[in-house]
């Protein structure tokens, strides 16, 4: 049994211990917050549970290193901008070798066709663009299907999050889907045009979609930005039938699970969407997204622009985009790594991890499960499985969270910020595996042990 007042002494004596281990940090997050907005150049830097942000002095392969000399095991890897690690070689030396060459040009460089070679052969449909962000790549693949479709809905999961996208921002109150409350500065009525249902609920999926007003429905296959909330068995292949019947695109988000492999989810699953959006790691942290349409859907966007007066200002597109640089270090992700064996040993030592996790919520009988997929391990602090958004917010413990987290700092070990969630990169060691699992062994060992 875990007390809350367990959880606040942790809490209470892990922040001082964190204060205490890192004055160089507090320094230069306090000076720092002098000229950046909230303190931070990035608004969710300041959102990290911690009384001031860690400032980082370098991030190299699975360890981070912060300014009071402080090093970490990061499990996080930029929330996985860095799933293949910080500076992975192959990418260093050709952005090195790109940079001396021009970054951006307006024009395909000559890695452009090999890049959509690879990308095509890794993740098996034809035809691809480039955008700077995953946002961006989400954004544009709702307009062309909306575009080719003529319909103006589509649909996502409660709780989802596929990036900045603002058609995505609503959530369930009461079964009523509404615009977050939590969006900025939005004037639209954004379930106008977008539906929200509950993963996993085939009736709500079957009513949703039963009047053909839907252009798509964008999805992550597990979901992964609540905790983690896996399909039922049979899901994916019910989500593919009822879509298809009804005409509705099929968008598949792998920013996230393309932990699962070379291909991602998509590959390892056999899933058959009409487009994949993939982000953050494709390109070694370079700010760089892709998506990519099946054959029917390239030929329906073929004859849409056909069919145009003006071409141009299509409002799909930001200059940086599809650039020279972005191209170079893509080809040495996709080549490099983007490969069955290099994936096979982050999947062996993943699997590890989510056994020993396993392991210790036995031992210490918590209320606790842990899920994987691929690469990535996500443990909760709640005994039942989710079967969708709705239950899995409802069920994130913050509190016990925050606690956890700031004693695996001080420990040497970083996690992702918000939940649980656990990255194994090429360069992680059964060491570092072994630091994470002590530290959680400890860490429980206090939280259930009697006051
Ligand atoms: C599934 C998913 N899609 C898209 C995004 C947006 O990525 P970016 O912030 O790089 O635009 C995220 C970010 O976490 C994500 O988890």
């Amino acid at each position: 049994m875990i007390t809350d007042t367990a959880v606040s002494a942790m809490l209470a004596r892990e922040e001082a211990l964190f204060r205490q281990r890192n004055p160089n940090s507090a320094a230069r997050a306090d000076s720092g917050s002098r000229h950046w907005l909230n303190g931070v150049p990035m608004l969710w830097m300041s959102d990290w549970g911690t009384p001031f942000p860690l400032i980082m002095d370098k991030a190299q392969g699975a360890t981070l290193t912060d300014i009071d000399g402080n090093s970490y095991a990061d499990f996080c890897l930029g929330d996985t901008g860095a799933m293949f690690g910080h500076t992975p070689e192959p990418v260093v030396k050709a952005i090195a070798a790109q940079v001396a060459r021009g970054t951006t040009t307006m024009l395909p460089s000559s890695d452009a066709a090999v890049v959509g070679e690879l990308l095509a052969d890794r993740f098996g449909l034809p035809y691809w663009q480039v955008t700077a962000t995953a946002s961006d790549a989400n954004r544009a693949i709702l307009r062309w299907c909306r575009a080719v479709t003529g319909r103006s809905r589509v649909l996502v999961f409660n709780r989802c999050y596929h990036g900045a996208v603002e058609d995505t921002f609503v959530t369930l109150k009461d079964g009523k889907v509404i615009t977050s409350p939590s969006l900025v500065g939005e004037v639209r009525d954004l379930p106008l045009h977008t539906r929200m249902i509950e993963f996993n609920d085939l009736a709500a999926l079957e009513q949703a979609l039963a009047d053909e007003t839907v252009a798509c429905v964008l999805a992550e296959p597990v979901m992964t930005n609540v905790g983690m909330v896996l399909p039922d068995p049979g899901y994916h292949d019910a989500l593919r039938d009822l879509t298809r019947r009804t005409g509705t695109l099929l968008v598949i988000d792998e920013t996230h699970c393309l932990s699962s492999g070379p291909g991602g989810y998509t590959k390892a699953e056999g899933l058959e969407p009409d487009a994949i959006v993939l982000g953050k790691p494709v390109a070694g942290g370079v700010p760089t997204s892709v998506y990519g349409v099946s054959e029917e859907f390239g030929q329906r966007i073929r004859d849409y622009l056909g069919r145009r007066e003006q071409l141009g200002f299509s409002g799909i597109g930001t200059t940086l985009s599809g650039s020279a640089l972005q191209m170079a270090a893509m080809r040495a992700m996709l080549e490099n790594y983007f490969t069955e064996s290099s994936f096979a040993p982050l999947i062996e030592l993943a699997r590890r991890l989510e056994g020993g996790i396993a392991r210790l919520i036995e031992k210490h009988a918590a209320p606790w499960h842990v899920v994987r997929v691929g690469a990535r391990v996500e443990f909760m602090c709640t005994p039942d499985r989710p079967r969708n958004g709705g239950e899995a917010y409802d069920m994130i413990h913050k509190p016990v969270d925050v606690a956890v987290h700031h004693y695996l700092l001080n420990r040497g070990v970083l996690i992702t910020p918000f939940h649980n969630m656990m990255l194994i990169c090429p360069v992680t060691t059964e060491a570092d595996v072994n630091a994470l699992l002590e530290g959680l062994d400890s860490c429980l060992a206090e939280l259930g042990s009697p006051a």
